[in-house]
């Protein structure tokens, strides 16, 4: 019984709101389509051809995909990983123009005219980058989730001259997170290629 009384006061309340939800005028719905639009920008696909590893690339991509996405999911260039998406675990760092980046914040819509490069661009064929040979043999990895965005960022680090001491190598390379600990190799890794 009880249960019957809810029901119909339920029904007639949905009833009123729905009633009032129709009788928003037509021009304030149409002011807060513009408003929605103005700060979410509706979806727009443009054609793009972006240099990757030497090899030029040409897609149609979302002006908002981020070049993380386009590695990962147009390009299947999965070496570059996505950790945390938001610019805070270096998971994702690649090089654009010999400088490192984060991927997960950097516009791919940004790059034509651009020299992109990820991890499976670093060796040389069928011989490593120095910088992967030294995390084989220093131990600078464990799972190995986040040691290509280590390498690209332990690249740049030797070439930006940050290696003269462990504290120098510890605080240019802290934007790269290991969940497993492996920052003693990494660092022993960077010292060795430094040399
Ligand atoms: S995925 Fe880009 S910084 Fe974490
Ligand atoms: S090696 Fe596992 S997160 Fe760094």
């Amino acid at each position: 019984m009880e249960k019957q009384s809810f029901s119909r006061r339920f029904f007639l309340k949905s009833v009123s709101v729905v009633g009032a939800v129709s009788l928003i005028p037509s021009k304030v719905k149409a002011l807060y389509e513009e408003v929605k639009n103005y700060f979410v920008p509706p979806k727009e696909v443009i054609p793009l051809t972006i240099n990757i590893n030497k090899k030029p690339y040409t897609i149609s991509a979302d002006t908002r995909a981020t070049l993380l996405d386009v590695l990962r999911e147009q390009l299947h260039l999965t070496g570059t990983k996505k950790g945390c998406d938001h610019g805070q675990c270096g998971a994702c760092t690649v090089h654009i123009d010999g400088e490192r980046v984060l991927s997960c914040l950097t516009l791919a819509a940004m790059l034509p005219g651009k020299n992109v490069t990820t991890i499976e661009g670093l060796a040389d064929g069928d011989t490593l980058h120095p910088m992967q040979q030294a995390f084989i043999e220093c131990d600078g990895f464990q799972c190995g989730y986040c040691t290509p965005g280590q390498i690209m960022s332990a690249v740049a680090c030797v070439k930006e001259g940050h290696t003269k001491s462990v504290a120098e190598i510890k605080e240019f390379m802290s934007g790269n997170l290991c969940r497993c600990g492996a920052y003693n190799g990494i660092v022993e890794s960077i010292q060795k290629v430094a040399i």
